[in-house]
C-alpha cells in the first residue's frame, strides 16, 4: 500500500522538483545579470569628459558646499569618505541636500557615476 501511494507522488515530486529548478535557474540569471550590468560602463565613457561636462559647474568652485575638485583638495573630500566610497557613489547617483540627483548626468549608469566620482578624488590629491 504504501509503496503505491509513492508511486502515485513520484510524477507530483517529479514536477515540483523541475519547478524548483527552473525558480532557482531565473534567481540565479537575475542574481548575476545585475552586478554585471552595474559593473559596465557606458560605451564611450569617459570620465574626465563626463566630469567637465556634468559635474565641474559645481565641484571646480565648490558652488553650493560642493566638495572642490583638483590638485590639494584632498582635505575637502577625506571626511566625505569616513563614510566608505560605495556610500559617497550612492550620494552621487540618489543626490544630496543641493546635490542633484546623478549630478545631472541622466545618461550616466551607476558604473559611470562611481567612475566620474573616483576620478574626481584621484584629481584631488
Ligand atoms: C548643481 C551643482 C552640482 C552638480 C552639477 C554636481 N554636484 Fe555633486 N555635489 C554638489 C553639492 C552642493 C554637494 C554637497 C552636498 C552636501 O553634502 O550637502 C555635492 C556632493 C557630491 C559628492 C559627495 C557626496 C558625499 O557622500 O559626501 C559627490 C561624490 C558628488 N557630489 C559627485 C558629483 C558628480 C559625479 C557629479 C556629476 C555627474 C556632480 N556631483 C554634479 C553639487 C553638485
Amino acid at each position: 500500500m504504501l509503496t503505491v501511494t509513492k508511486m502515485a507522488q513520484a510524477p507530483l515530486m517529479k514536477s515540483i522538483l523541475v519547478l524548483v529548478a527552473a525558480l532557482y535557474a531565473t534567481a540565479n540569471i537575475a542574481d548575476t545579470s545585475e552586478p554585471l550590468q552595474l559593473a559596465q560602463l557606458s560605451e564611450g565613457f569617459n570620465a574626465q569628459q563626463k566630469y567637465m561636462a556634468s559635474c565641474f559647474a559645481c565641484h571646480s568652485t565648490g558652488a553650493a558646499g560642493a566638495p572642490k575638485v583638483g590638485a590639494g583638495m584632498a582635505a575637502e573630500w577625506a571626511p566625505r569618505l569616513e563614510k566608505g566610497m560605495d556610500a559617497v557613489v550612492a550620494n552621487s547617483i540618489n543626490g544630496l541636500n543641493t546635490m542633484p540627483a546623478k549630478g545631472l548626468c541622466f545618461d550616466c549608469t551607476d558604473a559611470d557615476l562611481r567612475a566620474i566620482v573616483e576620478y574626481m578624488i584621484e584629481s584631488s590629491k
